[in-house]
């Protein structure tokens, strides 16, 4: 037994999933016809809707990481962001297209993308899987959106609840502790 054997229920399928990151990757690939493009995959909780939307993707694209910190291991957000691990790849006049697992508060991407316009990118845009509108503490609005989900606590592909789930295939919402 351990203090991480929590309830939950599954919110979004693994199908439903599969479905909508297709979609997604076909929507980018319209707009981006004949560009080479960069991926800033922010890290921990888009690894896993990375591995698949660029999979599903048929634009040239290069893919790089960003790690931001701001939940400091509690399901409400801090508010304070830092990047932990920084680019590579050099963006300048370069399309960008951030990934990300969820927008919450805002607050993480709304500094990344400040972060990323200081290295002169042709362009900025956001593709996220999950969408809490209603928790925005700041004006940001991704470009592309999976699925609009309330303003819940959620785990699996790709994200946490304490470090721990981001291995289920599904996206769930946390219950409580069992
Ligand atoms: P924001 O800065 O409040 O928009 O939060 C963004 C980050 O918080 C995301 O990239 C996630 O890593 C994390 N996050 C926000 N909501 C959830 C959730 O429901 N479950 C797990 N992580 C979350
Ligand atoms: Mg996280």
């Amino acid at each position: 037994m351990s203090k991480y054997d929590i309830a939950w229920q599954v919110m979004i399928s693994e199908e439903e999933i599969q479905k909508r990151t297709r979609e997604l990757a076909q929507a980018v690939d319209r707009d981006y016809v004949g560009q080479d493009i960069v991926l800033v995959c922010n890290l921990k909780g888009a690894f896993v809707f990375l591995a698949d939307f660029c999979r599903e993707l048929t634009t040239l694209h290069e893919v790089d990481f960003i790690a931001t910190s701001s939940y400091k291991g509690t399901t409400a957000s801090s508010g304070v962001v830092r990047i932990v691990k920084d680019l590579k790849a050099d963006i300048d006049g370069r399309h960008v297209l951030i990934v990300e697992d969820i927008i919450d508060s805002g607050l993480t991407l709304d500094y990344v993308c400040r972060y990323l316009r200081l290295h002169n990118p042709a362009s900025i845009r956001i593709v996220t899987l999950l969408d809490k509108k209603e928790a925005r503490k700041v004006e940001i609005e991704a470009d592309y959106v999976g699925f609009e989900i309330p303003d819940k606590f959620v785990l699996g592909y790709g994200l946490d609840f304490f470090e721990h789930y981001r291995n289920l295939k599904f996206i769930a919402e946390y219950k409580g502790p069992e």
